[in-house]
């Protein structure tokens, strides 16, 4: 929403909006160069402090956030800080979310106490990042309230991390650039996965389908998709690296490739990626309802790959109220392509999001989210309670429903939801079914932790040698939302 760029170096002068389309290997090779000026600055300061510099990444926001973390610890480890989880670390980023309002204020509160370690650590600097700081009023507050903090950077503008960190690291005054929006896409820079095993690509950026109470539009700016050449050469080098699972992002995978030069359906990207030889598994999210189209519903149903699982937001049951929302879809459509999904595929597992105390939502309106909830039988759900987000359709709405109401609302939905969900999960109680073996298990000692196809979580005891591989596992008992098997 805002381009600011406050502080001397070589940044100086940065346009407020950059429409750049077309090739980007020439920004890659500037970033590389950027780099390196950034590698021999922490090579000096480490030797200045007799020990390596430490970094830490806090990511706040959805996957697609992650995503874009896993990108800054990459660059961050090629400039030759080291990776700690302890936020008394030289260099603190905070990647955030402004999705809902409480994701902001757990940055704020967060804020002062990276201020108190500052005073104790000279060489430490704090930097934010992601879809908060696309706010002016945001960008604002911590000008005038957390002057502390060293550089500050939107979200179209994340590939310029490395020119942006060595003038952080040339300069004692904060450093600010937000772009407001852009057409770029820039390949190739470094990245540091979290699993070794699985990962998440980007197919798409950002947001054209405005829900009137959403906020991602405006600080993710338009949709643009990467070419699917790109994405392939990505998962082809991911397989090679030992991944076995991708997961596809995008805010609205279903409407992927609409705007490319040379338009491609999503259903067509989906069939290209099974083709990547050594992949196992494919998920994606997220899928817009109204979008979904059956030709997607076909290639799931025949694939070897893809996942049984889809994630499909309801945000409300009530017709209504998604019209108000924008979503463009009604409850009837809704239920009439659950019911095609399930027909194509019995064994798929459903889950979605739910909006509790959107403006002017009327007890009836709520009795029918709780109705297509019971209806559906998700295997879960993600609740929420509506978050006015300033700039909104829906913040300027009247009738904002009473705290005490939405709250009422909200523990009776999430009841239902975790019984229906209990309901549901258990469905493949005795069978036997093939998990991708994740981490150690939090759930006792001696157990390993493993994702179905379906999502579903599965504990059950082996060695950590397994983690990684995908193993047949006995489901003996469900336990709600996850079961315990035995491996075979
Ligand atoms: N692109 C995805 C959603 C991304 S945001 C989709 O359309 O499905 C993830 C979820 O946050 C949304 O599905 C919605 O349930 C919730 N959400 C978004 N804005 C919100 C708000 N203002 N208040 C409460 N929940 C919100
Ligand atoms: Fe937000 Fe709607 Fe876009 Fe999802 S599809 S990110 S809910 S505007
Ligand atoms: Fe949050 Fe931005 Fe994702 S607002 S949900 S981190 S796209």
């Amino acid at each position: 929403m805002i381009g600011i760029d406050e502080k001397g170096g070589n940044v100086g002068g940065i346009p407020v909006l950059r429409k750049n389309r077309g090739k980007n290997m020439n920004e890659t090779k500037r970033q590389y160069e950027y780099l390196e000026v950034a590698r021999k600055e922490v090579e000096k300061l480490s030797r200045e402090a007799g020990r390596k510099l430490t970094f830490c990444v806090n990511t706040f926001g959805c996957q697609m956030n992650a995503r874009d973390s896993e990108k800054l610890v990459g660059i961050l480890e090629q400039a030759g800080y080291e990776k700690s989880d302890s936020e008394e670390a030289d260099f603190v980023l905070y990647n955030t979310c402004t999705v809902r309002e409480n994701a902001n204020l757990r940055v704020y509160g967060r804020l002062g106490h990276l201020n108190r370690l500052k005073k104790k650590n000279p060489h430490m600097r704090i930097a934010l990042c992601g879809c908060m700081m696309q706010e002016a009023h945001v960008v604002e507050k911590i000008k005038k309230s957390y002057s502390f903090v060293d550089l500050i950077f939107g979200t179209h503008n994340l590939y310029k991390f490395p020119e942006l960190l060595a003038n952080m690291l040339a300069s004692d005054r904060m450093i600010i650039d937000i772009w407001e929006g852009t057409d770029q896409i820039v390949e190739d820079l470094p990245t540091d996965r979290k699993y070794p095993f699985k990962s998440g690509v980007n197919i798409m950026f950002g947001c054209n389908n405005f829900c009137s109470y959403c906020i991602v539009p405006y600080v993710r700016g338009r949709e643009r998709s990467r070419e699917p050449k790109a994405i392939i050469r990505e998962i082809e080098k991911l397989v090679a690296d030992g991944v076995r699972e991708v997961m596809l992002l995008g805010q609205n995978v279903n409407s992927y490739g609409k705007t490319l030069d040379e338009p491609v359906s999503f259903a067509r990207l989906l069939e290209e990626v099974e083709q990547v030889e050594g992949l196992e598994r494919i998920r994606f999210m997220t899928s817009h309802p109204k979008d979904l189209s059956d030709e997607l519903i076909q290639v799931m149903a025949k694939s070897q790959k893809i996942c049984r699982h889809l994630h499909l937001p309801l945000q409300s049951g009530s017709s209504r109220i998604l019209k108000e929302m924008n979503r463009r879809y009604d409850q009837e459509r809704y239920l009439e392509l659950v019911e095609k999904i399930r027909a194509a595929m019995p064994d798929i597992s459903l889950t979605t999001d739910l909006i509790v105390g959107f403006p002017g939502e009327t007890e009836s309106d709520f009795e029918e989210t709780l109705k297509v909830v019971d209806q559906v039988g998700y295997d879960t759900a993600f609740t929420f309670i509506y978050s006015k987000r300033s700039g909104t359709p829906a913040a300027a709405m009247e009738d904002q429903v009473p705290d005490e109401v939405v709250k009422e609302r909200f523990d009776r939905l999430l009841k239902l939801v975790q019984e229906r969900g209990r309901q549901e999960s258990s469905r493949f109680l005795g069978t036997n079914q093939e998990v991708l073996v994740e981490e150690v298990s939090h759930h006792g000692e001696g157990l390993l932790t493993g994702r179905m196809g379906q999502n579903l979580l599965v504990h059950f005891p082996g060695e950590k040698e397994l983690i990684g591989k995908t193993v047949t596992v006995r489901l003996e008992q469900c336990k709600g939302f996850y079961y315990i098997g035995e491996k075979i």
